[in-house]
């Protein structure tokens, strides 16, 4: 048998696993499982003020209403009431004494029902004495400016002696929205209580670990004593990596009290009301540049609408600063975060963690040198391209910049020059003949960091287990929530022992199995998670050659690993066979793989290191029209060319490509948060919240892999990590827009085009252009 002729078993385009049970609605999510007999239904009562005082809480109705067992407040909770993902004790699980946000949870009633916790909950009296409330970072600003968590600065050489030295200079204020996740399950927690101090949580968090601890807090019980099982997200976007915490503490302790299990899930609005979102920034910029339109100095001041509590603000607006850049050398630079605290939920992760909100910003000062000299915005990108060696504004070295390369392959397959000539000369005609549809054409690169900028959390655990049978469980410690991580890592091991995805079953992730894991986020799930499987494969690799060297005389570089079979020397062994003989040998048939990633390290107080073990690069190019009698836009055409080094599974990254560009668009187009005076949101359903439909997808959607790249850096198998760096490509189709209102006043003019450029903001953005009646200047 000449096995070493057989196609390998796992081929890249393998399919999700969990593809077929997706789309035949037969994969179990949280809200799937059965429920122990007896289970009990929690509902959260949510404050209806943005900032006051509890005077008093009557419940007697609610806990006169049908089906309704008990109702807890933060004097109920055994534990610390805090779910503060950096200690920082700001984060009640329900509101004690005080309220910090419009829709702040107070307490939770606990039904026989889902329905009748959920219709109880509406029965409360509360009485609040109103305190002042802050909303948004201007008004947080104009009111002292309380921040919640300490801001950052950036700085590298001396920008404010270039500044005025740069032959020309712009100053501009940026307003940037937020976003909600709009995962399609929505939170979800069901704890079922054990015996002692136990307690077992079925959720759907991106981070196992910290509902653990932050469960263990909350009861007031060893770690030990808590498990935290997450089979598959329905979404997660970084929604998850946090705002869990608190519904898995409601579950447990209302669990944990009435000895029952009891599960959580709120309605669509009260997630999107309770839960945390992206930040909006405020960001007031100012650039020196010449001529040519090379820039000279940057200076910037990020105002982020952090919410009430610290949560993952300073990450996230730390990492805006960190991609205050994008693609582009800064001589001397200064840039500045202001995490400021606002009488709004507590804003969180979201695809991309604040880098977005910085490359934005870069692109934006790429497009008002571009208006300033009469420039193609792209020749102005190529002019200030990092080269490798130079320094970013956090004095880390690009070494691996391969934009140039993209830019002339994407350039030339999306037939950029003479498409762009198209559209002026459209828009020429247009202008002459007085019609109302404009055309805009941007291309627009990304660079984006990968770690955890927080260096510890760059580790990652796994255990794999064969089987007697010859069949492999596979676990490690991150989450699938639909990105195709489970698959990857399977293909990983599976390739390791060269065996079939069938032999493979990777189980839900468990912290009974890997502890001390991280979130799956930073986009780094197959970076690190990948690793330390292969590390345990390689172990107990290693092992049965050893074995098979005693058994059969050999020495190591006589055997080999063919599909599905253990050649040693001249003959050739099934795998299941090998592993019935090593386990009648007594040889260990499981092994724990760890991975920490190297050479990163980063001091914050000095804005020095290397945060970041690479880069993943991509651009887009994105051709809209628009209508400027109504601000109504379509993307007719987008070309994507993305990084991924040597792509793992190219089907799911194109899958991660597209789908991080669509909701990259929906951010800067149509998904618009808005809170009223009194603080409460008024987006809060698919009715007022509108996500990209299919129908807005770009007509001719081009997506392709840059498949010469491979990742410099020793990561898993010269990968790249793919999750949230092409969200930023959306930045294109923003851009267009904005190329489109621009020739209603003949490109002379940066359109300075708000976040998100909803249908309103662009028809307001072309009346002020045109000088027209709707031409508020600070619309
Ligand atoms: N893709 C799907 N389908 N669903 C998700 O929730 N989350 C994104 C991205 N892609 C997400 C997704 C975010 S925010 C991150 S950080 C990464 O996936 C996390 O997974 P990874 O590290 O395995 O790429
Ligand atoms: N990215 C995503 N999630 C995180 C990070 C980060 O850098 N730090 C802490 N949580
Ligand atoms: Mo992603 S925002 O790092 O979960």
């Amino acid at each position: 048998m000449k096995h070493e002729t057989l196609a390998p078993p796992v081929t890249p385009e393998t399919p999700h696993e969990s593809a077929e049970k997706h789309v035949t609605g037969r994969a179990d999510y949280t809200d799937d499982l059965v429920l122990p007999q007896g289970a009990l239904h929690a509902y959260l009562g949510l404050s209806t003020v943005a900032h006051g005082r509890i005077l008093s809480m009557d419940l007697d109705a609610v806990r006169a209403a049908p089906g309704v067992i008990d109702v807890l407040t933060a004097a109920d909770i055994p534990g610390k009431n805090d779910v503060s993902p950096i200690g920082r004790n700001d984060d009640p699980i329900l509101a004690d004494g005080k309220v910090m946000f419009h829709g702040q949870p107070v307490f939770a009633v606990i039904a026989e029902t889902r329905e009748q916790a959920r219709r109880a909950a509406r029965l409360a009296k509360i009485d609040y004495e109103p305190l002042p409330h802050v909303l948004d970072p201007v008004a947080a600003l104009e009111a002292g400016g309380d921040l919640a968590v300490p801001g950052m600065t950036l700085r590298r050489g001396d920008p404010q002696a270039a500044l005025p030295k740069a032959p020309r200079r712009i100053d501009g204020r940026f307003t940037i929205g937020g976003q909600d996740h709009f995962y399609l399950e929505t939170q979800i927690a069901l704890a079922i209580p054990g015996e002692d101090d136990e307690v077992v949580i079925f959720t759907s968090t991106q981070h196992p670990t910290e509902v653990q601890h932050m469960v263990a807090h909350a009861l007031h019980v060893p770690a030990n004593a808590v498990v935290v099982n997450v089979r598959r997200m329905g979404g997660g976007f970084g929604g998850k990596e946090t705002q869990m915490n608190l519904f898995c503490c409601v579950a447990a302790i209302a669990a944990k009290k009435w000895h029952r299990a009891v599960k959580l899930r709120p309605d669509r609005d009260d997630d999107m009301i309770a839960t945390g979102k992206r930040h909006d920034f405020v960001v007031d910029y100012s650039v020196g540049f010449d001529d040519t339109g090379r820039i000279h100095a940057v200076q910037g001041d990020w105002y982020a609408r952090c919410g009430f509590s610290a949560d993952l603000s300073m990450a996230v607006t730390d990492r805006a600063l960190f991609h205050a850049d994008n693609a582009y050398f800064y001589p001397d630079v200064e840039v500045r975060s202001h995490p400021l605290r606002t009488n709004t939920v507590s804003n969180t992760a979201f695809r991309g963690f604040g880098g977005p909100q910085g490359v934005i910003v870069a692109e934006r000062i790429i497009e008002e040198i571009a208006y300033a000299t009469g420039q193609d915005t792209l020749a102005v990108r190529k002019a200030n391209l990092y080269r490798n060696g130079q320094l970013t504004p956090y004095h880390q070295p690009v070494e691996d910049m391969i934009l140039p390369r993209i830019f002339a392959e994407l350039e030339e397959s999306c037939d950029y020059a003479r498409r762009r000539q198209a559209v002026l000369d459209w828009n020429a005609r247009m202008q002459a003949a007085g019609g109302p549809i404009r055309k805009g054409i941007a291309l627009t690169p990304v660079k984006f960091g990968i770690s955890f900028t927080a260096t510890h959390f760059n580790q990652a655990g796994a255990l794999v287990h064969i089987y007697t049978d010859g069949s492999i469980q596979l676990n490690h410690g991150g989450c699938e929530m639909g990105q195709g991580l489970h698959t990857k890592i399977a293909q990983i091991v599976a390739e390791a022992f060269n065996v079939g995805l069938d032999r493979i079953k990777v189980t839900k992730t468990t912290t009974e199995k890997v502890p001390n894991t991280s979130a799956t986020a930073a986009s780094s799930g197959t970076d690190l998670n990948g690793m330390a499987a292969l590390d345990a494969a390689n172990q107990i690799k290693a092992r049965l050659v050893d074995f098979l060297c005693t058994a059969k005389d050999a020495t190591p570089e006589e055997i080999r690993f063919v599909p599905d079979h253990i050649v040693v020397r001249d003959e050739t062994i099934p795998f299941s066979k090998v592993i019935e003989m090593a386990y009648l040998s007594r040889v260990q048939l499981w092994a724990a793989g760890f991975y920490a990633t190297p050479k990163i390290h980063w001091n914050r107080a000095e804005g020095r290191g290397r945060p970041f073990y690479y880069y993943a690069y991509g651009a887009a190019c994105s051709e809209v029209s628009v209508d400027t009698l109504t601000g109504e836009y379509v993307i007719e055409r987008t070309d994507v060319l993305h990084d991924v080094g040597r792509s793992i599974n190219p089907a799911l990254d194109k899958g991660q490509v597209e789908g991080a560009f669509v909701q990259g668009t929906g951010w800067l187009t149509s998904e618009e948060l808005w809170w009223d005076k009194e603080g409460r949101l008024r987006t809060h359903a698919p009715s007022t919240y509108k996500i990209p439909l299919a129908s807005d997808r770009p007509k001719v959607f081009n997506v392709k892999l840059a498949e010469w790249s491979e990742n410099k850096e020793r990561t898993i198998k010269r990968s790249k990590a793919v999750g949230e760096p092409p969200f930023m490509l959306g930045i294109s189709v923003f851009e267009a827009i904005g190329h489109a209102v621009a020739s209603v006043a003949d490109y002379r003019e940066c359109p300075r085009l708000d976040a998100p450029a909803t249908p309103e903001r662009v028809l307001m953005a072309v009346e002020r252009l045109r000088g027209g009646p709707l031409g508020l200047r600070d619309g």
